[in-house]
């Protein structure tokens, strides 16, 4: 017998803080009530956000019953969408396009670079859980290829130089983001 007392919602409520809560209800509100799909990307985005940038089972199944949709179409925008994750991944995933244009303008050089640089192959995450490397389909910059995504910035016309410019300006944001505001302060004033 169906348990009428259940509260759909609450079950999200019990994974996810307040603030992501509201985040959440910003964007349904944003759609007329009988439209109850769109908000899914939005609501995925900030569950996965608050989840060390990946999404589980149980957190996708809790988004379906939160936005009242079936749960097929929660697991199908979440597996769509290449910036969504379904595994445990680095705090930086550098996501480098391999479609047509991308492939033909070097992307399989880019990627050997990044496999190489960074000790990992494709789909892997460093040891220190900083990267993980992956392959997705064209992301609409074609006139920039080979491109790659990371941190939500497309760096589009790669050469190896720029390559190794963006995991040098990533492991210097990292080494600063370590450091005490003593240590960084005492930098500045050098
Ligand atoms: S083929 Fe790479 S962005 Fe389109």
């Amino acid at each position: 017998m169906t348990d009428l007392s259940y509260d759909h919602k609450q079950h999200l409520k019990t994974l996810l803080p307040e603030p992501a809560i509201n985040e959440i209800d910003h964007w349904i509100k944003k759609y007329p009530p009988e439209r109850k799909r769109p908000p899914i990307i939005a609501a995925l985005k900030v569950v996965q956000e608050h989840n060390g940038n990946y999404l589980t089972e149980e957190l996708m199944q809790a988004v379906g019953e939160y936005l009242d949709v079936p749960q097929i179409a929660v697991f199908e925008v979440a597996t769509f969408y290449s910036m969504f994750h379904l595994d445990k991944v680095g705090k930086h995933v550098i996501s480098v396009c391999n479609n047509i244009s991308c492939s033909l303008r070097g992307a399989d050089n880019v990627i050997e670079q990044l496999q190489n640089r960074l000790n990992i192959k494709l789909g892997e995450t460093t040891d220190d859980g900083l990267y993980t490397i992956k392959t997705v389909e064209c992301m609409a910059a074609c006139g920039g290829a080979p491109m790659l995504e990371v941190d939500k910035v497309y760096f589009e016309n790669l050469t190896e130089e720029k390559v190794d410019q963006i995991l040098s300006d990533i492991a210097a944001l990292e080494i600063a983001k370590q450091k005490k505001p003593a240590d960084l302060s005492a930098e500045v004033k050098k």
